[in-house]
């Protein structure tokens, strides 16, 4: 009697553990489901994410197709499974996991050389630049920086105004990809002195480093520069809508303006891109900060954050430090509606070919994210003389995908207005 009482319970225990074990690695299976890790490359612009709580109130319904993910925490549920996995047995670690012991290791080894310098850049005219538009690149992309340099980041007057340009890239990560890369480099920068090269390796977790030594060269060569766009190679960007914007401030007053991400929360998932531990960052949300996509400062802003930056700890995620650094000096970013860092909100219904609309893009100023082939297009259809966007009637012509269903077009128009308020015209 006694002896098949212990039996069954050991029975029904073995079949408790197994059920456990299973459920476990079903829980471990399904929970990121927003931004699943990517290696070390940066998300791809067909990933599918999640809009945040702070998504666009335009369209509810409507999903975010492109453009990076946001730094959200993701459902409770997976939060739990990974508490869980932290608590219980520790499974082995995603098996590109980011090292967060050496980060912080090497946190204090944060100065770097600057291999290619263009001293100059700012020196052309005695007044300095009205606009610097320094863009994130890697040495690899090549094409993207041509395409760039050929439509919204050419160097000159742009509507009266002078714009200089400059590249940001690091060591790249696989020098056996492209042998050649410091031959091909130093030739690019001989030939366009566009290229700012430093001595680290360029990766997603080193983009704070870039962030640090950009404003650290800007207020050593560029220090009269009246404001800087700052952004990445993949966004198009309406540089005479943000000259204008800019051209009602003052360069010596404060000026940070973006996409601003409020009440973002640390993510704990430790198979995230994202995943910060509590050993890292205790808080629960991120002070507010802007979309890498793009953003603009002012001379004054610029002086202000290179000096907190300098006194803030290394953080992983380049765009949180800056908010981290924007915090210590107190300064509110400002949120503006032209800002789709994350790519524009497109209306599920109308697949792929709407948001192409140039109309659509005329009064954006910074839109993530473009191919290299139509940040080259949509440059074009928006400086022809026969682009005509009169914004009541856009429903006719020129392109087919207009004749569409009605829903998708009160979006466009809807975005459009909202660029306009927040342009406070
Ligand atoms: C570097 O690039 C080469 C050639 O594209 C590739 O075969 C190799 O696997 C890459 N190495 C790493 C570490 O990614
Ligand atoms: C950042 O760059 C440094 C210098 O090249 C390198 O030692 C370090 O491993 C890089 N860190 C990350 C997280 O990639």
């Amino acid at each position: 009697m006694r002896v098949q009482l212990k039996g069954d319970a050991i029975c029904t225990l073995f079949l408790v553990v197994v059920l456990c074990s299973l459920l476990y690695s079903q829980l471990e299976h399904t929970s990121p489901t927003g931004n699943k890790e990517q290696t070390h490359k940066k998300p791809s612009p067909t990933q599918k994410i999640l809009p945040g709580p702070e998504a666009p109130k335009w369209h509810p319904q409507a999903e975010v197709t492109f453009g990076r993910p946001r730094i959200i925490s993701i459902a409770k549920d997976a939060e739990v499974a990974s508490k869980k996995a932290q608590t219980t047995t520790s499974p082995p670690l995603a098996h590109s996991a980011f090292d967060f012991k050496r980060y912080l290791l090497n946190k204090d080894n944060r100065n770097f050389d600057l291999l290619i310098n263009q001293p100059k850049k700012c020196l052309r005219t005695p007044e300095g630049p009205f606009l610097l538009i320094a863009i994130k690149s890697v040495v690899e992309d090549f094409d993207r920086r041509e395409i760039v340099r050929k439509t919204w980041g050419r160097e000159g007057f742009v509507n009266g105004v002078q714009v200089q340009r400059v590249f940001l890239l690091g060591i790249p990560k696989n020098k056996t990809a492209l042998a050649t890369w410091e031959i091909l480099v130093h030739q690019e920068s001989l030939m366009y002195q566009d290229i700012l090269l430093w001595d680290f390796l360029d990766t997603f977790f080193n983009l704070t480093l870039k962030e640090i030594h950009f404003l650290n060269w800007a207020d050593e060569f560029c220090s009269s520069v009246k404001f800087i766009f700052k952004g990445d190679a993949d966004v198009f960007v309406n540089v005479e809508n943000i000259i204008d914007f800019l051209e009602r401030h003052d360069p010596a007053e404060d000026l940070f303006v973006g996409d601003i991400i409020y009440n973002a929360h640390p993510i704990r998932v430790q198979k995230s891109k994202y995943y910060i531990p509590e050993t890292m960052y205790g808080l629960g949300t991120y002070p507010l900060y802007a979309g890498g996509g793009g953003f603009l400062l002012s001379r004054s802003t610029m002086k202000k954050l290179f000096r907190a930056c300098k006194e803030v700890e290394l953080f992983p995620i380049d765009d949180v430090f800056l908010g981290m650094c924007l915090q210590r000096i107190n300064l509110k970013p400002v949120l503006h509606e032209g800002f789709k860092t994350f790519g524009i909100v497109k209306p599920s219904a109308a697949p792929h070919l709407q948001t192409f609309d140039p109309c659509f893009y005329k009064d954006l100023m910074v839109v993530h994210s473009l191919k290299v082939a139509e940040i080259w297009l949509m440059w074009n259809l928006l400086h022809s003389p026969r682009l005509s966007c009169t914004q009541k009637k856009q429903v006719k012509k020129p392109f087919q995908w207009k004749r569409k269903k009605p829903e998708a077009m009160t979006d466009s128009s809807l975005l459009i207005k909202q660029t306009k308020h927040g342009r406070s015209r």
